[in-house]
């Protein structure tokens, strides 16, 4: 694909620019494991990402051709931004992709809504960044990298427009089983505008399965299971799994050492040297299972009363698409439940729970990862989940131990962590409990291995596999035409 031009669109946009009390810009990075997976990808082959532009000083840092060159402290892409007035935001983003597919996806037992008026902003919203692509297109057969579930009919669009597209979507959640997904009352368009792509992209061969069996439930077309391709008016898209990775990160001389952080960490919260520390670290969204961790955090403590007042867990949780009702909910339902779990077995200045309900950079995550015994991802269903590779790729220490959901896409690459089922409260208590005393040897056991296979198996890997069948496929279009 060397000299083939790459366009990038996701929703989300990797550099959000907001204006700041004090009347200046600032630039801050979202909390999204779909960018911080694409953005070391695009600093790698350079090329334009085009995304919504949702900061408030976004418009104030573009040129006349809505471009920004990022990384702002060395640019090596350009950024072009798409507006979307409140009407498009509120139906195509909050409506349609999260009030309906986040849910239906998810099976997290959150009802997906389904409303004609988002459907028409998602339509319209994928044209707009269908045009988008169009019109940054330099040849009429760029590689565009279609990101997620907001863009689910942007590939036919696209397609129509420049047949020679080499289209590749990725979708970052699960795919649900064909029962499921049927409930949307626009499946065959959403499955439609998917199979404009070339090469469709999904983290595990489970959510690739329950896709090729959606797709035979509801649209009249050819498949082929043993190559995993599938024919439909003419044409072929290619259906693979690419499990995401992360960028093994490059020694960072300014991130103190393991011992540092420790000492940092329980000195700004107020603990011993010896107190034991958990770590979660999400955005706060129903489906992480941030509620059934806490459930598991307080079964512990009632279960090992050696530990209470010598273990705390800290939850950072991103605030996350807050104007919708249940992520209000669900944030006063986390709020509740942590006080209540402090009132029972707090005292003094000792607090089991401490939530961080703002953003982080990566920085102060790095430092909490380092600083902790123990790291819970309980999502109830995850694509991936980045955050469990994080938090492996910053224990340089070998150190550390991972408790992870078998519902996420990284349990079954990270065979070492302590694999759970969130719904199991006891089985998560114990394995936090497990995690804390897990002998030194047994931890660097563990955790070697799974820092070897992350970072061998990294991001670029992830993007190389993709593009690489790309380039397979122009290969063969090339000698076919
Ligand atoms: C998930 C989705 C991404 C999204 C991210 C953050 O990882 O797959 O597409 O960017 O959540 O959510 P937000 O709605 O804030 O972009």
């Amino acid at each position: 694909l060397a000299g083939d031009q790459v366009l990038v669109v996701s929703n989300r946009e990797p550099y959000i620019h907001t204006k700041t009390e004090e009347g200046g810009i600032k630039v801050q990075r979202p909390a999204s494991g779909l960018v911080t997976a694409v953005e070391a990808v695009m600093r790698a082959c350079s090329g334009t990402w085009i995304a919504h532009g949702a900061g408030s000083a976004d418009r104030e840092t573009v040129d006349k051709l809505d471009h920004v060159p990022v990384p702002p402290d060395n640019p090596s892409y350009t950024l072009r931004r798409v507006w979307l007035t409140e009407e498009e935001e509120q139906g195509y983003y909050y409506g349609f992709a999260n009030e309906g597919m986040w849910p239906l996806c998810h099976i997290a037992h959150v009802r997906p809504v389904f409303r004609s008026s988002d459907w028409d902003q998602y339509v319209k919203v994928n044209r707009r960044f269908a045009d988008a692509v169009i019109a940054e297109a330099k040849t009429d057969n760029p590689v565009v990298l279609v990101q997620d579930y907001h863009f689910a009919l942007l590939p036919r669009m696209v397609r129509e427009a420049l047949p020679k597209a080499t289209i590749i979507t990725f979708w970052h959640i699960p795919w649900p089983n064909s029962e499921s997904f049927g409930i949307c009352p626009w499946r065959e368009e959403i499955l439609d505008g998917l199979l404009g792509s070339t090469i469709l992209g999904f983290h595990t061969p489970f959510h690739r399965k329950n896709f090729l069996e959606t797709v035979d439930r509801y649209l009249e077309t050819r498949i082929e299971p043993e190559a995993s391709t599938i024919s439909y008016g003419g044409e072929m898209t290619q259906v693979e799994d690419y499990p995401i990775s992360i960028a093994w990160p490059d020694e960072d001389p300014n991130l103190p050492d393991v011992a540092t952080c420790r000492a940092e960490i329980r000195a700004a919260i107020g603990v011993p040297a010896d107190h034991l520390l958990g770590i979660g670290v999400d955005r706060l969204d129903y489906t992480k299972g941030i509620v059934e961790r806490f459930q598991a955090v307080e079964r512990m403590l009632e279960q090992q009363p050696g530990m209470v007042g010598h273990f705390t867990f800290i939850q950072i949780a991103a605030p996350s698409r807050a104007s919708l009702d249940e992520y209000q909910s669900f944030d006063t339902r986390v709020r509740k439940m942590v006080e209540r779990i402090n009132r029972r077995f707090g005292s003094g200045d000792y607090v089991p729970i401490l939530l961080k309900a703002e953003h982080h950079g990566q920085d102060a995550l790095q430092r909490f990862f380092r600083a902790s015994e123990v790291c819970m991802v309980t999502s109830l269903h995850d694509g991936m989940n980045l955050v469990a590779k994080e938090f492996i790729a910053a224990r340089e220490d070998e150190m550390g131990v991972l408790v992870l959901s078998q519902f996420t896409g990284a349990a079954r690459e990270l065979h070492e962590a302590l694999i759970i089922n969130p719904y199991h409260i006891e089985q998560g208590a114990e394995a936090l409990y497990r995690g804390l005393v897990m002998p030194p040897v047994e931890q660097r056991e563990r955790m070697k291995s799974m820092r070897a296979r992350v970072k061998h198996f990294n991001v670029y890997r992830w993007a190389g596999r993709m593009l690489l069948d790309a380039s397979r496929l122009r290969q063969r279009d090339k000698v076919m035409t």
